[in-house]
């Protein structure tokens, strides 16, 4: 049996209504923010029940317009070490400053008591990632934190399509979200992003920043320093595809996840993650913890070759607070430079996402789950 990192599924009759709505693109005289675009943005708001959906073509471009819209010019914005660079080097686009928090290591997401220490008088933001799709359990605590400090919660929610706490979802829980459309992702456009928003000032502003700052009633007038963040019809394709079937993809991930949760009970020399029945993540990874003296690389390394299973890339192998890009530019972090990241780099070294996509069949975990047993064995 092979397993590799992704399969991407899509069906012939999937094919042919993807190529319809291609023909129908390029008959319109629209390649680029037409009615697919629109079609796309309203399923996407419909699914996350969020009131405002702004498609930008990256998961990157929706975070710095969500952050240029909020206005973080001058101030710091508290992000999680564990993530990937796109979450913080947004801010330092937007022309902020990063403050670097923890995680907690049972779940991998913000830790609220680092995020406590973290907050300064010119802190404008925290930027909750849902790393893997798993919205934190602690997030009612975060979001006390926020509102105690007059402080905007934003998501980076690239990861968490469809992921709930409590019933509700992911773009949702602070101002704004911004989620990727990245191939990996749970849902997939290519290339693509989205801001969803309940507020209709940072709606319009996304609206605008997406395209060159114009005037929402006078396209030749720019009030916004903006950019060309735009969404092109033939995405917007893949979109409204994806949109059809996303309850699906989430059912189906959740269902493989679960297979997991069974089938590694009691499995030597790793330990799962716990999360409250409140938590359903969206399953971007399933998510493993190694024993201590388990060394990671080695493992995936005997598991590619002995075993032909690919495990997907960690979130994350590799702390943003210790990024050569940030030692190059010390001037874009605030940290003390005393700060400590200790539960982030355990994080980072001690765990493993095991295949989780649509189409992965139950033979196919087990033969995951007893060649990871045959490895850690030896
Ligand atoms: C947490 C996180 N934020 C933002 C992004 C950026 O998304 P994109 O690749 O669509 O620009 C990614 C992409 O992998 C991500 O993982």
């Amino acid at each position: 049996m092979k397993i590799p990192v992704l399969r991407l599924e899509y069906s012939e009759e999937e094919i042919r209504a993807i190529q319809a709505g291609i023909k129908d693109v390029l008959k319109s005289g629209y390649l680029t923010m037409g009615t697919k675009v629109a079609e796309f943005e309203k399923a996407f708001a419909t699914f996350t029940g969020a009131r405002y959906a702004v498609a930008t073509n990256s998961g990157t471009s929706s975070l710095e317009i969500i952050l240029r819209a909020i206005g973080v010019d001058g101030r710091t914005v508290v992000v999680p070490s564990n993530t990937m660079m796109a979450s913080p080097v947004a801010v330092v686009h937007a022309g902020g400053k990063v403050i670097f928090a923890d995680c907690d290591k049972e779940n991998l997401q913000l830790d609220p008591k680092d995020l406590k220490k973290k907050l300064r008088a010119d802190t404008r933001a925290v930027m909750l990632v849902h790393i893997g799709g798993i919205i934190s359990p602690s997030f009612q605590e975060i979001k006390e934190i926020c509102d105690k400090n007059r402080i905007i919660l934003i998501e980076d929610a690239a990861h968490a399509h469809g992921a709930t706490i409590g019933g509700k979802q992911a773009g949702t829980l602070g101002l704004a979200g911004s989620f990727s459309f990245y191939p990996t992702k749970p849902l997939v456009t290519a290339e693509g992003g989205m801001v969803t928003t309940e507020d209709e000032g940072i709606y319009r502003k996304a609206v605008s920043l997406r395209d060159h700052g114009r005037a929402p009633d006078d396209p030749n007038n720019h009030v916004e320093l903006g950019y060309n963040w735009r969404f092109s019809e033939l995405h917007a394709v893949l979109g409204i595809q994806q949109m059809k079937k996303a309850k699906a993809i989430l059912t189906e991930r959740r269902k493989i996840a679960a297979w997991y949760d069974k089938k590694l009970d009691g499995v030597k020399g790793i330990r799962k993650l716990y999360l409250p029945a409140k938590v359903k993540p969206s399953y971007y990874k399933y998510i493993v913890f190694l024993d201590d003296n388990i060394d990671r690389e080695m493992i995936k390394k005997i598991l590619k070759e002995k075993y032909s299973v690919s495990l997907t890339s960690e979130v994350y192998s590799h702390p943003c607070h210790k990024q050569p890009a940030f030692k190059k530019y010390p001037g874009t972090v605030a940290n003390d430079p005393a700060d400590t990241f200790p539960q982030t780099e355990y994080v980072a070294a001690k765990h493993i996402c095991l295949p989780v996509y649509p189409g992965l069949t139950e033979p196919e975990v087990d033969y995951v789950v007893d060649s990871l047993k045959k490895v850690l064995s030896e």
